[in-house]
């Protein structure tokens, strides 16, 4: 498979870069992002690119992928209404309809999380963005598209969030999640288990469009 990765700098897109990478099965990473991701190996390639809603100036060097692994996105806190619509939906759709364009026998996967709204019209402005944009891209001519919504992720192998927050709760709380994650699989998933399982949707499918954090551990 030949993959494009968004978001590769970021907690889960590095674990699903580092899962790319070691799989025998995965002949090219693509990891388009705003900055490097530091790593140096030969099926790795990247774009640093700097308008994730217009992709024109790339568009020839986007052709010809079987899955883009999409993990880009921001925590809601503290963000308004109108910017978080934008870095989720807008700049999500922008990506998604240039390559299924472009790549008509593509898989997308994207991430949101546990309690995803797709109904887009509860009480939780996150919910609803992420719900609207869940919807929208399982309306695009993609092969397939699946939508991963994990509630915790562990990071594991030395990965790091970028958001100083959360990666504070992952590490003083490690030991209750990694206890977590063997009783409830249901809370509690690992960069490496969505890596994996990322990629296991996109070379064999899955029963069902939208995979909450048992269905990804299950896999
Ligand atoms: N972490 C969790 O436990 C968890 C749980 C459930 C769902 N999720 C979802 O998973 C997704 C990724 O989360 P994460 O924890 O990996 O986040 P993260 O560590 O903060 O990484 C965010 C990634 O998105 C990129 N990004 C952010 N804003 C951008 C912008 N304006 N333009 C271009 N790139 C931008 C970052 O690039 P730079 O390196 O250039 O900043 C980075 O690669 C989110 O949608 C989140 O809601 C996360």
């Amino acid at each position: 498979m030949k993959v494009i990765l968004f978001g590769a700098t970021g907690m889960v897109g590095q674990g699903v870069l580092r899962e790319c990478l070691l799989d025998p099965g995965i002949e090219s990473v693509l990891a388009i992002g705003r900055s490097p991701t530091g790593g140096r190996q030969p099926k790795l390639h990247e774009i640093l690119h700097q308008d994730f809603t217009d992709y024109s100036d790339i568009e020839p060097q986007l052709t010809g992928y079987d899955a883009c692994f999409f993990c880009l996105g921001v925590s809601s806190v503290g963000m308004a209404e109108e910017r978080y619509r934008h870095l989720t939906y807008d700049v999500t759709l922008a990506a998604a309809k240039t390559l299924s364009r472009l790549n008509p026998q593509m898989v997308f996967v994207y991430v949101t999380g546990r309690g995803t709204d797709s109904t887009e019209h509860g009480r939780l402005m996150w919910a609803r963005v992420k719900g609207k944009t869940e919807n929208d891209l399982l309306k695009l001519p993609f092969k397939a598209a699946y939508m991963f919504r994990p509630a915790g992720i562990q990071p594991l192998h030395g990965i790091r969030s970028k958001t100083a927050w959360v990666q504070a709760i992952y590490v003083g709380a490690a030991p209750l999640l990694s206890l977590l994650n063997r009783v409830a699989p249901a809370c509690m998933t690992t960069t490496e288990q969505v890596g994996r399982a990322m990629i296991k949707v996109a070379r064999e499918g899955y029963p069902k469009a939208v995979l909450e954090s048992e269905d990804i551990n299950r896999l």
